[in-house]
């Protein structure tokens, strides 16, 4: 049976459509149990049912994070996930479900990491002046942006560049890196050189000898 996957989304969901469309082309062998947002109003949402996909808003409050949190790991454990990807997931996620899914979540960000983590990734990356952008796949661990890297992909950055136009770029190649990401994680457990998940499914550092 292929691996579950179980998807965090808030917004315009491109990032899941990109993976749901790779797992129907046959390029990544999975399934996409069930995907949750905080928003109600979610693109992602709409997007997952009209894919035939399960889709569920539970709602976020500040002031209980980890009620959300609780939540949703119960519906993906009843779905049999055994792999969470965030796909423009806009909640910080509190150690709880971290120590949850130890290694077992992935998330994409629209920059070469270690640089320009948190929010508007684009826009720092103009600000700075850096010729070349891209995004990231990692593995997620209790620091913001900050887990093994799985797999990354470069940009150009053009002299005319706005916000939106080096976003677009950029998320272009997302939507090829995340399901090749995934694809190579789900295949060797390992994440490209960068550590490897240990029997207990949880991603040794490098360091950690
Ligand atoms: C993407 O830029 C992703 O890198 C970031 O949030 C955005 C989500 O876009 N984490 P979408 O909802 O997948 O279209």
């Amino acid at each position: 049976m292929p691996p579950r996957i179980g998807v965090l989304a808030s917004g315009r969901g491109s990032n899941f459509v990109a993976i749901a469309e790779a797992i129907r082309r046959g390029d990544l062998k999975a399934e996409i149990a069930l995907l949750i947002s905080d928003r109600k109003d979610a693109a992602a949402l709409a997007k997952a049912r009209e894919l035939g996909i399960a889709a569920e808003h539970i709602p976020y409050s500040v002031k209980d994070r980890e009620a959300f949190e609780r939540a949703a790991g119960d519906r993906f454990d009843e779905a049999g996930c055994s792999l969470i990807i965030l796909a423009g997931y806009m909640r910080l996620l509190t150690p709880y479900f971290v120590r949850r899914y130890p290694g077992r979540i992935l998330n994409i960000h629209p920059s070469l990491l270690p640089s320009f983590r948190g929010l508007h990734a684009q826009k720092q990356a103009l600000e700075f002046g850096v010729k070349i952008a891209g995004c990231t796949v990692h593995v997620v661990t209790e620091e913001l942006d900050a887990g093994p890297i799985l797999g990354q992909r470069a940009v150009p950055v053009l002299e005319d560049d706005t916000e939106d136009t080096l976003s677009a770029r950029i998320l272009e190649q997302e939507h090829r890196l995340y399901p090749e990401a995934i694809g190579r994680y789900l295949a060797d457990g390992v994440g490209m050189g960068q550590g490897s998940v240990t029997a207990a499914g949880r991603l040794g550092q490098p360091d950690e000898g």
